[in-house]
């Protein structure tokens, strides 16, 4: 089926305004269904979950219906569905609950890729247990982190190793797969950061193998929360704080006051719209939506290579520009900076032709250190479902303009 980029964008009232969004990594556009979906349930007769009354079980219903389409998105079990603020309040709570099993002489693998939510809350949960933390580096000159580097920081005392899907900043995908069978080489547990990934590509938390993938449907035209999938055995290991009276079972254990109905059918709404965009005028069903999202994704992913393909290497042929986006396998987000010109004002050159890609280190400090550009990090670009030619001309003929005027 076709990726037909103009009818997807008629469903996102936000382009009407006219700019050329950039900014996707940092958080998509979102299309009308989804709005209507988190309206639509905040403005329903709604109560506390329950079976009694009819309120009740809609709110029963949203909960099970997102658990589900987040499991049908990731390859994971409804079961292990938690809901929470964003990826990062997750990270925490549960990095929490697992260091009360940690202890002196216990280690955590982090690494310089990650963003900070998936290296500071490791940090302060191992330093809190008395375990150590223990640091993998991905090379600057290609932006690769592999096997071997996770390898050379393993052990024997390895409890858990914490390493990131994609690169919101580079984009870099290091090979989780591998990843996953060297962690569990050594009998730890590998926590993945999908929250960049899951915006890009289909996800198959199964065939994976990693014990936890964290997103935020934010990242990927829904609203701003986190979900964390796991298996839920492991999840049943876990005891995090809680209140008395609330529910002791799997995943409601994990989440912490009334859910946020409207923004779990938001959430669904997202999914179903992710699965139906290579064949828009096919509803998508529960018992295809799996299917349809792996087409779907296959190809969101030609449509972001079309224009990456644009894209890079103009922007790698520009007198002064440094791409630093370089690893083999990544997302379509490219880091660039301009010998000469802050990159605060090339994002400000930028938004004057109406293109929004803000710089920054985007949270990935370490990274952005890492690479030599300190904490400023540079200007991003990322492609999202929405992007079209048009937006990329009209980035490239910007990022001339503001390199003209330089000097
Ligand atoms: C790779 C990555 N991880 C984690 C986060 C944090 O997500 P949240 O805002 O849901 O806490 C972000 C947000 O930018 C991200 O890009």
């Amino acid at each position: 089926m076709a990726f037909d980029v103009e009818r997807i964008r008629s469903h996102f009232p936000a382009l009407a305004e006219g700019l050329a969004h950039f900014d996707g990594p940092g958080g998509s556009q979102t299309p009308d269904v989804v709005g209507a979906a988190v309206a639509g349930t905040l403005t329903a007769a709604i109560s506390n979950k329950g079976v009694v009354t009819a309120s009740e079980r809609r709110a029963s219903a949203v909960v099970a219906d997102c658990r589900q389409a987040m499991a049908d998105l990731l390859g994971a079990d409804p079961r292990g569905i938690v809901f929470g603020r964003s990826a990062t309040s997750l990270t925490y709570d549960v990095s929490r609950a697992l260091a009360k099993q940690w202890g002196p002489g216990d280690e955590v693998v982090v690494t310089r890729l990650d963003h900070d939510s998936n290296i500071r809350p490791w940090v302060q949960a191992a330093e809190s247990a008395g375990a150590t933390v223990r640091w993998a580096d991905f090379d600057p000159a290609t932006g690769e982190l592999t096997v071997a580097d996770i390898e050379a920081v393993l052990s024997e005392r390895t409890r858990l190793v914490a390493t990131t899907a994609a690169s919101n900043l580079i984009g870099t995908r290091p090979p989780t797969r591998q990843i996953s069978d060297a962690v569990h080489a050594v009998g730890a547990l590998h926590w993945v950061d999908g929250v960049h990934a899951t915006a890009h590509a289909s996800v198959d938390l199964r065939g994976l193998g990693a014990d936890v993938w964290t997103c935020s449907p934010y990242k990927f035209l829904g609203p701003h929360c986190g979900v964390l999938a796991a298996d839920p055995t492991l999840l049943e290991t876990l005891h995090p704080d809680k209140l008395l009276p609330s529910a002791d079972t799997v995943p409601e254990r994990f989440e912490l006051g009334t859910l946020p109905y409207e923004l779990m059918a938001g959430a669904t709404a997202a999914v179903d719209f992710l699965a139906g965009m290579d064949d828009l005028d096919t509803p998508v069903t529960a018992a295809d939506r799996r299917e349809r999202l792996v087409a779907s994704f296959a190809a969101l992913e030609a449509h972001e290579e079309s224009l990456l393909a644009v894209l890079e290497p103009a922007l790698r042929a520009m007198p002064g520009v440094t791409v630093h986006s370089n690893a083999a396998h990544r997302t379509p987000t490219l880091l660039f900076t301009v010998e000469g010109v802050d990159g605060m004002d090339v994002y400000r050159g930028l938004a004057e032709h109406g293109v929004n890609a803000p710089a920054s280190s985007f949270y990935a400090l370490e990274c952005s250190r890492h690479l030599g550009l300190g904490d400023g990090g540079g200007v991003r670009v990322g492609l999202a479902p929405y992007t079209n030619r048009d937006d990329v001309d009209r980035l490239l003929a910007g990022v001339a303009d503001v390199i003209g005027s330089r000097g």
